[in-house]
């Protein structure tokens, strides 16, 4: 029961092996970042060529990383939406015609219900079954997502972010400030060198949804402090650093960022934070959850990982570091209940940009 996964929703190339949506075969994943770093965000034109590239060695290097054929195979799935469309075309293009040339069936795949399987996928790879009702909170570059999970493929929207994603948030921070894209790894890991009570920035408030996110308002009060400090120089100094090394080291990074914007940024990871579990403790509580999935690019935040330490009482449940930010390996294992149930794609499947879960 292999399923070959394709995801090219962003910039990464991926392609993977599943079997029965429990054991991962293989993973590979190949990132556009060098591309992309320089212009401070993905540039959709590129990410499309990138993707036209890579796609045939990635397939091919996943199916010989798990020893299949593709006469191995019971079926293929692909990212169908949401993100850049011309990205995702070429994910379900060449699946497609993978499905059509050698007769096997195609799966869809919601790439947000994607990173919720991250973590179904490895639970069950230890042998352990996610507790439902869970609570799922989908934070990358694009989304920025709060679902009730009663049960696999049944998904209700309780909250999502109204301007940036969290990711977002990250990216355009860190791009303000000089450092390279994505910014989250970055400001991840400068975060613990700051003080996080250093500057204080106040929570969103929500009219209407209160389980609703918000960044925008953080981004601009960054921009503010940005401002107010005249540290332009400094800025400066470390775009020519991101020039100058690709990507510069931790120790480059630090030696470039004085103790007051250290303290910042770690006020800044703080509310992000903040506004993240907030709403999820709050969730969790109202739906009476019986565990709590984070995933998607911003489940990697090392800091996140650490604060839901202090609530024992939940059952926390993040992806390995490599099934946290977009990969293959969650397609195919979200597509595995769907072949279960017989829910093919027909030849006329389309690339949405938009494809809400719920
Ligand atoms: O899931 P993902 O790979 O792609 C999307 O579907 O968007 O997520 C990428 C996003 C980027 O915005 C990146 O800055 C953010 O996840 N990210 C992080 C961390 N690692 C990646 N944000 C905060 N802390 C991190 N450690
Ligand atoms: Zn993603």
């Amino acid at each position: 029961m292999r399923i070959l996964g394709i995801e090219s929703s962003c910039d990464e190339t991926a392609a993977a092996v599943v079997d029965r949506g429990q054991r991962l075969l293989s993973s590979v994943v190949a990132s556009q970042l060098g591309t992309h770093s320089k212009y401070g965000g993905v540039v959709p034109e590129l990410a499309s060529r990138e993707h036209l590239r890579a796609i045939v060695p990635v397939v091919r290097q996943a199916l010989r990383d798990a020893s299949t054929n593709f006469e191995d195979l019971t079926a293929i799935a692909v990212t169908s939406g949401p993100g850049l469309v011309g990205s995702l075309l070429v994910g379900v293009t060449y699946a497609k015609a993978l499905c059509y040339a050698r007769s096997l069936p195609l799966i869809a795949v919601n790439h947000v219900e994607g990173h919720i399987h991250a973590v179904i996928l490895e639970e069950r790879q230890q042998g352990r079954d996610v507790p439902f009702p869970a609570l799922a909170l989908v934070a990358s570059g694009g989304h920025t997502h709060l679902f009730e999970v009663s049960a696999i493929g049944s998904y209700r929207l309780l909250g999502k972010t109204r301007d940036d994603a969290a990711g977002e948030a990250y990216d355009k921070v860190a791009k303000l400030l000089g450092f390279g894209y994505p910014g989250g790894p970055v400001l991840d890991r400068l975060a613990p060198y700051g003080d996080p009570r250093g500057v204080k920035f106040t929570l969103a408030r929500m009219k209407g949804n209160e389980l609703d996110f918000s960044f925008s308002g953080l981004k601009t009060a960054v921009l503010r402090w940005v401002e107010r400090h005249g540290i332009a120089e400094e800025i400066a100094q470390r775009r020519e650093l991101q020039k100058a090394h690709a990507p510069p080291s931790m120790e480059q990074w630090l030696a470039a960022t004085p103790q007051a914007t250290r303290d910042m940024i770690a006020s800044f990871q703080r509310t992000v934070i903040e506004e993240l579990l907030r709403r999820v403790l709050v969730s969790a509580d109202e739906i009476g959850a019986e565990s709590i999935i984070v995933s998607g690019g911003v489940a990697s935040n090392l800091g996140l990982r650490q604060e839901t330490n202090r609530y024992s009482g939940y059952r926390f449940l993040f992806p390995s570091q490599s099934l946290s930010t977009d990969n293959a390996a969650m397609i195919a294992a979200a597509a595995f209940p769907k072949f279960e149930r017989g829910e093919f794609a027909g030849f006329d499947l389309r690339a949405q940009a938009n494809l809400p879960l719920a």
